[in-house]
């Protein structure tokens, strides 16, 4: 199968600065990932993006979606999605760049070469076009494995200048939006800034089958149905 993806030269050389994501046939010189010494693309933003995701998100995506094989969740964080796909009974992955005590710290997701299971599924990190790069990368993986990919993004970047012809060209088969999750930064509500609540997210997923079947099926769903046991 083709999905027909910006070649690896583009994938390596991240898209930090807006850019729209169509200019991909340009090879670029790599670039190194845009954390600053504390570890922020920004003053505003957590350290290394971190924005756990509240496990109701990911129960709710697992009560429409189902995962055939292996998943890789290639930025785990804690463990706040992987926890819930492994007590779903998945077989998991679980990689960070940050070693946080959860899963196998020090893996740069953008720099891996092949595909440590069968589907992707993540919150990724946004800032500086990380999510951009994360999203080519997973269907760039699942092209080779025939999975899915489901990553939870800003319901904003699925109507953003730079990204117009990236949704176009990888129509996702599913975005599923969800009514009530705020991902705290570092998971602590006090560190949050005067939007932090007013992001809202989807769950956008992309399937093998969907390639060239045209525009994706949208879908409500309420974490609130799916509180914490
Ligand atoms: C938004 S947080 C989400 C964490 C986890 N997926 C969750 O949902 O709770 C993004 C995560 O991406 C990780 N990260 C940032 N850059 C990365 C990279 N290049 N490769 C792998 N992980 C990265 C951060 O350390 C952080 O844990």
């Amino acid at each position: 199968m083709s999905l027909h993806l910006p070649p690896k030269s583009f994938r390596d050389s991240y898209q930090w600065r807006g850019g729209s994501l169509d200019v991909a046939a340009a090879p670029r010189p790599r670039r190194s990932l845009p954390f600053g010494r504390d570890g922020r693309v920004h003053p505003s933003r957590a350290p290394y993006e971190f924005y756990p995701t509240p496990p109701e998100a990911t129960r709710a995506l697992l009560s429409v979606e189902t995962f055939d094989g292996t998943i890789w969740e290639p930025a785990c964080g804690l463990g706040h999605i992987s926890k819930v796909l492994v007590d779903a009974g998945y077989d998991v992955v679980s990689t960070d760049l940050i070693e946080r005590g959860y899963g196998q710290g020090g893996v740069d997701f953008l720099r891996e070469s092949a595909p440590r299971a069968r589907h992707v599924v993540t919150n990724p990190p946004y800032g500086r076009g990380l999510g951009d790069a994360f999203a080519l990368q997973a269907l760039t993986f699942a092209a080779e494995t025939g999975g899915s990919v489901a990553m939870l993004l800003n319901l904003a970047s699925l109507c953003h200048p730079t990204r117009h012809h990236f949704w176009v060209k990888h129509p996702p088969a599913v975005i599923y939006g969800l009514d009530e999750l705020v991902c705290w930064p570092e998971g602590r509500p006090e560190l949050a800034r005067s939007t932090t609540a007013t992001h809202r997210y989807c769950w956008v997923v992309w399937k093998p089958a969907h390639e060239g079947e045209g525009w994706p099926t949208f879908r409500w769903l309420s974490c609130g149905e799916f509180p914490s046991p």
